[in-house]
């Protein structure tokens, strides 16, 4: 692959640009300067700098964030800043291949909701890791204003009725993990859920945080705001790998 199409598909700019960022001596390969636009390579895990930021060839892109407080997943927030702006400008600026450029937030969180977020330009992965069909279980640590107490736990593991829907809906694991903590397993991902399951059962969700998608949990060693490319085993452990 023609290494101008290389940093074209990873979101530094168009191939006019790319070319030029190239013939300018702004791009190495392998630690070496490479001025010839048109000089092929094999793109596979294939590292490079432009303009001194260091890049692996990703095609396509999975990733990880550390979704922090006070953000929207959102490309146009209304009030928080938008989760896109902690991402490399290449992340958001890769080519088009479904309806909108660049990576994409597999669901949403919350602007208050803290935790894994999964992000893609691969519109299958977001289909599947979406649908309510795969049910992909989703972990949430949630901190309770009240004290939880075993009745809480029964009605959200027996199903409570949420008000836009007739259908109760239940969580797939539900347990204390301290006096005002619960961790609950959910397989779908409905507008609010966790913070209308708990109110409907006479609590309130007074902090909420994503530690688990799949068998994938967050890191311990990233904070709020880091983000890092998913590994085949990553993928693994959401349930894609296979499915692909
Ligand atoms: N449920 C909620 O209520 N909020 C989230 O951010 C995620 C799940």
């Amino acid at each position: 692959m023609q290494l101008q199409d290389i940093l074209y598909s990873q979101g530094f700019g168009t191939r006019r640009v790319c070319a030029g960022l190239i013939q300018q001596g702004l791009v190495t390969v392998s630690g070496e300067v490479v001025s010839e636009a048109d000089r092929s390579f094999d793109p596979s895990g294939l590292n490079f700098t432009v303009q001194g930021v260091a890049w692996t060839y990703h095609q396509p892109a999975y990733l990880m964030l550390y979704k922090p407080a006070g953000t929207e997943c959102s490309q146009k927030p209304s009030t928080y800043p938008s989760i896109y702006t902690l991402l490399p400008s290449p992340l958001r600026l890769r080519p088009q291949k479904g309806p909108v450029q660049g990576v994409q937030a597999v669901g949403r969180l919350d602007q208050d909701t803290t935790g894994l977020l999964l992000l893609t330009d691969d519109g299958k992965f977001i289909h599947r890791l979406s649908s309510p069909k795969h049910h992909v279980p989703k972990v949430y640590d949630v901190t309770t204003k009240h004290p939880v107490n075993v009745g809480q736990i029964e009605r959200l593991l027996s199903g409570v009725v949420l008000d836009d829907d007739p259908h109760p809906v239940r969580a797939a694991a539900c347990e204390a993990t301290g006096t005002h903590q619960l961790r609950l397993t959910l397989t779908e991902g409905k507008y609010h859920q966790v913070k209308r399951m708990v109110a409907a059962v006479s609590n309130r969700v007074d902090g909420l945080h994503r530690s688990r998608i799949g068998e994938l949990s967050l890191p311990p060693d990233m904070s709020p705001g880091q983000w890092r490319w998913l590994r085949p085993e990553d993928l693994r452990a959401v349930g894609y790998a296979a499915a692909r």
